[in-house]
């Protein structure tokens, strides 16, 4: 919970601040609870966020707060550099999952086998 507090404060409230409030309820608990609450999380972990929309923008930003490693993927190579550069997460890692359909293949690749702690899943609703 502390780092949900400590993710609250981070946020720029100046911008957009009743759009960007309105999500938290919803997409913000949704990603929250995906990420088990950040109890799992920390520097030694890995996960894998599913898109570029709202409940994995949420997972991405609360999940890069408890200092995991995260593997973005997009249908658009566009989407995933917009997110580097919008969040000033330079140094995840991306994967293309229309150009690398083997996608997790990929996952295996830059975790050297490894796997990852939590998947942000959007297929199964
Ligand atoms: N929003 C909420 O408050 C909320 C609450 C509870 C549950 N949910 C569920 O959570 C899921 C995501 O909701 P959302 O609001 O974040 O949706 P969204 O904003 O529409 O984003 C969905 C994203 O999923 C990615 N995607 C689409 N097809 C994909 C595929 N075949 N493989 C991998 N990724 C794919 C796309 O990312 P790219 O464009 O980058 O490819 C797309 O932007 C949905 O299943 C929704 O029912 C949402």
């Amino acid at each position: 919970m502390a780092s949900f507090a400590f993710f609250l404060l981070s946020w720029d409230w100046n911008q957009n601040f009743l759009k960007q409030a309105a999500c938290l309820p919803c997409a913000g608990l949704t990603a929250w609870n995906g990420l088990n609450g950040l109890n799992a999380l920390g520097k030694s972990h890995t996960v894998v966020v599913q898109g570029t929309g709202g409940v994995s923008m949420m997972a991405l930003k609360l999940a890069a707060s408890s200092g995991a490693d995260l593997i973005l993927t997009s249908s658009s190579d566009a989407k995933l550099e917009q997110v580097k550069t919008l969040y000033g997460l330079g140094s995840i890692k991306t994967i293309n999952y229309k150009t690398c359909p083997r996608w997790e293949e990929e996952v295996l690749r830059l975790t050297h086998n490894a796997g990852v702690d939590i998947t942000i899943e959007n297929g199964g609703g």
